[in-house]
């Protein structure tokens, strides 16, 4: 069987949470494997709404596994704050989530290093959501993590001591000031929380459920965010394409499947960084109030700008995605026209290609259609999406190559078709 892989395309909340909740229906097992809580995937559904940190989207399907794959930083805080949330609603969470032995801790004072690293930048910063993301992966890579194995261990205390005044001795030279002591108990009666879990060898696991059964892997942020491809220093800390879903499980290339692209019709960003399409005017104040596009996480405004196919593209060719999933079009009904963006006017050169420069000057080149003026949100079949729409994703398949499977026409589970 094969791992099916989910993934932003863009710069993350792109919708990943619906259609990891309408897909995993038909997996057995939806697994995270990169990112933590900077994540924040909305699920509607029976007229209720949740916010998904860690926990994978499947968490609400009777008979999903859902596994927090080695490549996750977990928070122990957040992960029980959401646990005990979804808890409430009388979904047995502890039966329904596996922990990867693997993946890493986030202690409070990596988000305070968070924090700190941000002040330091002043205005060149990342706009990072604070939630220890960063300094957490960069403890993992220079091999002074604690992983969540290590919550077993008899000497748990003394690792986090050892790791805890590192930090203190960073944030003192950085002369942040802060108390480092604040969450610290509150860290620890999370752990005892975290302890309630089945924690896995995730490789084994994901390997041997390969043998019979297929799983949803779920991204997290978007391929522009990405350590290596995204628009760096502007970046997540972690590999949001493809290939990390193999390292991030433990999987092997050979045994990915179907690579499911989601973008959004237009395109939104949060945070600092580069942003071709960025709209400062009307038009993108329209946007952001009919996507409603604030922060699931932060509740920070998003910037809004029109659909970026070179970005989009290069996303698709990172990936191999092999179909894409296009949401929130229903957000441009009113338009008169809309634009997208199919090349760069990048030192008076035009190319298709994101250049290297994260700093380079990009004026996009646009290609305009004519709006379709009509309410899609009712649309539950192809044949009764308007003509105009219809040209308007031809269009998109011929230049990504790649064809457009679901399309989703509002945030609940059932305003999707699937083509
Ligand atoms: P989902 O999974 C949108 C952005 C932050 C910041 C940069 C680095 O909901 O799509 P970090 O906290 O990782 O140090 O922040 O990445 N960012 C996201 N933007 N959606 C996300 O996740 C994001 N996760 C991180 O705003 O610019
Ligand atoms: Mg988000």
């Amino acid at each position: 069987m094969k791992t099916d892989v989910v993934l932003g395309l863009q710069w993350g909340d792109e919708g990943k949470g619906k259609i990891v909740d309408v897909l995993a229906e038909r997996y057995p097992v939806v697994a995270r494997f990169q990112g933590g809580p900077n994540a924040g995937h909305s699920l509607h559904f029976d007229g209720r709404s949740f916010v998904l940190r860690s926990i994978p989207s499947g968490i609400f399907r009777d008979d999903a596994v859902n596994i927090v794959g080695n490549g996750v930083v977990i928070d122990p805080i957040t992960f029980r704050d959401e646990c005990e949330n979804i808890a409430r609603t009388g979904v047995p969470v502890k039966d329904r989530i596996l922990v990867a032995k693997k993946a890493h801790l986030i202690l409070p004072t990596h988000r305070l290093l968070d924090a700190a690293n941000e002040a330091a930048m002043g205005k060149g910063k990342i706009g990072s959501t604070l939630k220890g993301i960063g300094p957490t992966y960069t403890d993992k890579v220079s091999r002074n993590g604690l992983r969540v194995g290590d919550i077993l261990a008899e000497d748990f205390r003394q690792r986090y001591e050892k790791l805890k005044t590192r930090h203190v001795k960073m944030l003192r030279q950085m002369e942040y000031a802060c108390d480092p002591d604040a969450e610290e108990a509150t860290f620890m009666e999370a752990v005892d929380y975290l302890r309630q879990f089945t924690l896995i060898d995730c490789e084994y696991y994901v390997n041997e459920t390969l043998k019979t059964k297929p799983i949803l892997a779920e991204g997290a942020q978007g391929s522009m965010l990405d350590i290596d491809y995204g628009s760096y220093p502007f970046v997540t800390s972690s590999s949001t394409a493809c290939a990390g879903a193999c390292i991030g499980l433990g999987i092997s290339p050979s045994s990915i499947g179907h690579v499911y692209g989601i973008f959004k019709a237009y395109c939104t960003r949060v945070g600092s960084g580069p942003f071709p399409t960025e709209l400062f005017d009307e038009t993108g104040e329209k946007l952001r109030k009919i996507g409603n596009e604030f922060g699931a996480v932060t509740g920070r405004p998003r910037r809004t700008g029109w659909l970026d196919l070179v970005a989009l593209r290069y996303a698709v060719m990172i990936s191999g995605v092999t179909d894409l999933i296009m949401m929130k079009s229903d957000c441009l009904d009113t338009f008169e026209t809309i634009r997208v963006c199919t090349s760069y006017m990048v030192d008076g050169k035009e190319t298709a290609q994101v250049p290297f420069d994260t700093y380079a000057r990009i004026e996009p080149v646009y290609t305009d259609f004519k709006g379709w003026n009509s309410d899609l949100t009712g649309c539950r079949s192809e044949s009764e999406l308007p003509e105009a729409f219809r040209n308007y994703i031809s269009f998109m398949e011929e230049y990504l190559g790649v064809p457009i499977r679901i399309i989703s026409l509002g945030p609940d589970r059932e305003a999707t078709i699937m083509r």
